[in-house]
């Protein structure tokens, strides 16, 4: 991990390296890291959501530099798989300090965590809790509901969260095989775009827990999970979902002893510290006749990296992409080298030899040249680990960097790095 001088940022990192890569001739794509990001997204959460306390969604980003800093800096962890639990417990965290958040869990996975006391699991069906009562009797249980994600990018509620008229049949069942139920989750769809889910579903989730209550369970968890965007340019932007998510809370969950109220942000730490830097392998220039007869110059760059190594969350969730080149990134950063150049219909193709391998379909760029580098910000989040190897191209190199005052902090944490 690069430590940056003061008045150095991790765009004039990009900027070196790439510069580098120009004159050594080097074309692999990489991945620079801003942990920086990490820890200011963390230190906002703090000040703007006082009364949450973030479980990080491992899905999202699951790599050991990521998690390293989030545990230094006391965040705990929401895990999908076995496999994310060890990774969580190999770097010190507590299993109390995991939350096993798959509803739908095999059964040696569940003899795995209760093999390592990781107790939180969130169901949201029956058989999940029969499964339950055979193998990890002593589990917390926390019921995920169904909420409105209408309104997001990714949503979930065809797959997971029980109707609010399940509820107290499935509360009934868990007492009935003297389960502990202590609480309930819901998630409002990643990049949600409407607020309000928030507070509607923190109102049904106060319906859930007064029914579990009445029924005998002690509720004390309220998982508000996660949905929170992550790209600053996002709309309605992270502080505008907090005022509601606030306003809810108080309203529905006044503070009250013993009471816990945690999220599970993934892309909302993440999205922010990645910038992809991908190189042009091939170029291809169609003309094509305008409706107006005049010719149009269409470009096709075919790119060293796609769907399948970085790209397969803009496909599965819909993100925005925002690709500069580098040479118009040094126009931004210093003022127009150049004569203002011509912007032409492009296509961005993937690497591999998959028609559906799209990176960007439709996107105007300057005309650009094979070796020439295209840069890709606000890609930290859910790019490395959906992953695949398809067609062989490798998992790309991470380069990490914290500037000096955010390596302080991290320093000045209890946990050990
Ligand atoms: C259970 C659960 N929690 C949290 C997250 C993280 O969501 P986001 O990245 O929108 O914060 C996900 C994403 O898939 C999820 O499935």
């Amino acid at each position: 991990m690069a430590i940056l001088e003061d008045g150095t940022s991790s765009h004039d990192f990009l900027k070196e390296k790439l510069r580098n890569c120009i004159s050594s001739g080097k074309q692999d794509p990489f991945l620079v890291a801003d942990l920086g990001q990490v820890v200011h997204k963390h230190r906002l959460l703090m000040q703007e959501l006082p009364r949450v306390k973030p479980f990080y969604a491992v899905k999202c980003n699951n790599s050991k530099e990521v998690l390293w800093t989030l545990a230094a800096l006391g965040t705990r962890f929401d895990c999908a798989s076995k496999s994310e639990i060890d990774l969580v417990l190999s770097i010190g965290v507590q299993a109390d300090d995991i939350i096993y958040a798959n509803p739908c869990k095999q059964v040696s996975y569940i003899q795995h965590a209760a093999r390592h006391g990781v107790r939180k699991m969130t169901f949201d069906c029956e058989s999940e809790l029969v499964k339950m009562a055979e193998y990890y009797p002593k589990a917390e249980m926390i019921l995920r509901i169904n909420v409105d994600d209408s309104g997001a990018m990714c949503p979930f509620s065809r797959k997971f969260g029980a109707s609010l008229i399940s509820c107290e049949h499935l509360l009934e069942t868990a007492n009935n095989l003297n389960l502990d139920v202590i609480g309930v989750s819901f998630h409002i769809g990643s990049s949600a775009r409407n607020p309000q889910a928030f507070g509607q579903a923190i109102k049904d989730g106060r319906n859930v827990f007064d029914i579990g209550n009445k029924l005998g369970h002690k509720m004390r968890l309220l998982d508000i999970g996660g949905g929170l965007p992550g790209n600053p340019s996002f709309q309605p932007s992270f502080e505008e979902f907090a005022v509601v998510i606030n306003k809810a809370l108080d309203q529905y969950f006044p503070m009250e002893n013993g009471l816990e109220i945690i999220a599970e942000p993934g892309r909302y730490y993440v999205t922010s510290a990645g910038t992809l830097a991908l190189n042009i392998v091939t170029k291809k220039v169609v003309n094509e006749k305008g409706e107006d007869g005049k010719i149009k110059k269409n470009i096709s760059y075919y790119m060293n990296d796609g769907i399948f190594v970085s790209f397969l969350e803009s496909i599965l969730h819909k993100i925005l992409l925002d690709p500069t080149s580098f040479l118009h990134l040094e126009e931004k950063l210093y003022g127009p080298a150049a004569p203002m150049q011509p912007w032409y219909r492009s296509i961005l193709w993937g690497a591999s030899c998959d028609e559906e391998d799209i990176i960007m379909d439709e996107v105007y760029l300057p005309e650009l040249d094979v070796g020439d580098w295209i840069i890709f910000p606000n890609m930290g989040a859910y790019s490395v680990t959906l992953y695949s190897s398809y067609c062989g191209f490798p998992k790309l190199p991470v380069y990490y960097v914290i500037s000096k005052e955010h390596w302080c902090i991290l320093c000045n944490s209890n946990v050990i790095l």
